[in-house]
C-alpha cells in the first residue's frame, strides 16, 4: 500500500498493526492529538491549511482502516451530547446517507431536515429563516445543501451553530473534494506534482469548486477538460489549470481522471448540442483510458450517468476508484466532525 502524505510510513504500519485492545480513541489521541479545526464550521476550502488538511486525513485513516473496516465494533462515544441537523434542500444519496452514518458512529443526536419535508415546501418560509429556527433549537452543527450558491457563507455569519456545507448551488461542496484527494493521496502517497484532469462540465459544478481548490493548494497539476461551451471564462488563469477540449489530449499521461456529471438540473442542456453528442465525444471508454497513464486511477463523485460519463467497463474496470470514494467520504466526514466538534 503506497504511503499517503498525511502519515510516515512506520506511522501508517504502526497505525496497522496496532492490537486490536488498542482503541480507536487511543490511536486518535496519538496521531491526531490536541489540534482541531477552527471550530467554524465549513463552507469553503479556503478555510482549511495544508496542515489542516493532513490532521483531516489523519483522523479519516484511524477511522477508515481501524473502525470502519471493523478491526474494530465497539460504538465510539466521541461526539456523545452533541447534536447535528442535516437540512438538505436539494436530493443526495451518498452526501446526507455518510454525514448521518459518520454523525451517529461518532455517538451525536441526529435529525434530517428536507426542502420537501420543511415549511419551506408549501409554507413559503424562506431557506434563510428556517435555517435560523433550525439553529435556535441548539444544535452544534448543520449540515446544510442548497441549490443557491454562496447561500452557506451568507447564513454561516448569522448562526451560533457550525456551519458544514454539503453542496450550495455551483460554488463549493468541501467534504467531497477532500473525500477526492484522500482517495488521491491513498493510491500515490502524495499529491504534489500530480496531474489531474477534471473532465466534463467544468462550468456548473460545485465538485470542482472544492477539488480544483483543494489540489492547488496541495501542489497538484490541474487541467480542465471538456466542451469550450462548458468551460468557465478565464478557466485557465485560476488555479494555474491548462484548459482541453479534446478528451484524448486532455487526459494524455494524466495520473488521475476525475470524471464530472454533466449538471442538466443546472440548466447544461443549453450548453451542449445533446447529451448524446457530449457522451460521443468525452464519455470515457477503455479506448480513451489508454492516453492517461497506465497507473491512472478514475474519480467520480458520483451519481454517475453511465455511457455518458462514464462508459460502463471503465466503471467496472480495476483503475476506477469511485465506489471507494464513496467509502472514503464516509471517513472523511467522520473526520471533519471529529475535528469540529470534538
Ligand atoms: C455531487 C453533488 O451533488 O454535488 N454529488 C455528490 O455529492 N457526490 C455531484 C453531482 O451531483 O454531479
Amino acid at each position: 500500500m503506497p504511503i499517503p502524505f498525511f502519515l510516515t510510513e512506520s506511522e501508517q504500519k504502526a497505525i496497522l498493526a496496532a492490537s486490536p485492545k488498542t482503541t480507536v480513541t487511543a490511536l486518535l489521541d496519538k496521531y491526531v492529538g490536541k489540534r482541531r479545526l477552527q471550530k467554524k464550521g465549513l463552507v469553503s476550502i479556503d478555510q482549511l491549511s495544508p496542515a489542516d488538511v493532513a490532521l483531516i486525513f489523519r483522523a479519516a485513516f484511524v477511522f477508515k482502516e481501524r473502525y470502519l473496516k471493523k478491526s474494530q465494533t465497539s460504538k465510539l462515544a466521541l461526539l456523545g451530547g452533541k447534536r447535528i441537523v442535516n437540512f438538505f434542500v436539494e436530493d443526495s444519496t451518498r452526501t446526507r446517507t455518510s454525514f448521518e452514518l459518520a454523525a451517529r458512529i461518532l455517538g451525536a443526536e441526529v435529525v434530517n431536515v428536507t426542502g420537501s419535508t420543511s415549511s419551506m415546501a408549501k409554507k413559503g418560509e424562506t431557506f434563510e429563516d428556517t435555517v435560523r429556527t433550525i439553529d435556535h433549537l441548539l444544535p452544534d452543527a448543520i449540515v446544510i445543501r442548497d441549490s443557491r450558491s454562496g447561500s452557506l457563507a451568507f447564513v454561516a455569519s448569522k448562526t451560533r451553530s457550525q456551519i458544514i456545507n454539503a453542496g450550495d448551488g455551483l460554488n463549493e461542496h468541501p467534504t467531497q473534494g477532500l473525500l477526492d484527494v484522500y482517495t488521491i493521496a491513498e493510491e500515490f502517497g502524495s499529491v504534489r506534482g500530480r496531474t489531474v484532469a477534471i473532465v466534463g462540465d467544468i462550468l456548473h459544478s460545485r465538485v470542482v469548486g472544492s477539488q480544483a481548490r483543494l489540489l492547488h493548494k496541495l501542489g497538484a497539476k490541474i487541467r480542465f477538460v471538456g466542451p469550450a461551451t462548458l468551460m468557465p471564462v478565464g478557466a485557465e488563469k485560476v488555479f494555474g489549470a491548462k484548459v482541453f477540449t479534446s478528451l484524448e489530449k486532455g487526459i494524455a499521461g494524466a495520473d488521475v481522471v476525475s470524471l464530472l456529471r454533466i449538471q442538466l438540473e443546472r440548466a447544461a442542456a443549453a450548453f451542449i448540442p445533446s447529451v448524446s453528442d457530449y457522451a460521443a465525444q468525452y464519455c470515457l471508454t477503455p479506448a480513451r483510458l489508454k492516453f492517461a497513464a497506465p497507473h491512472a486511477i478514475v474519480l467520480h463523485p458520483g451519481p454517475i450517468n453511465r455511457d455518458i460519463d462514464i462508459s460502463h467497463a471503465v466503471m467496472e474496470s480495476a483503475q476506477s476508484r469511485v465506489e471507494e470514494q464513496v467509502t472514503n467520504g464516509l471517513a472523511v466526514r467522520m473526520g471533519v466532525l471529529y475535528l469540529l466538534l470534538h
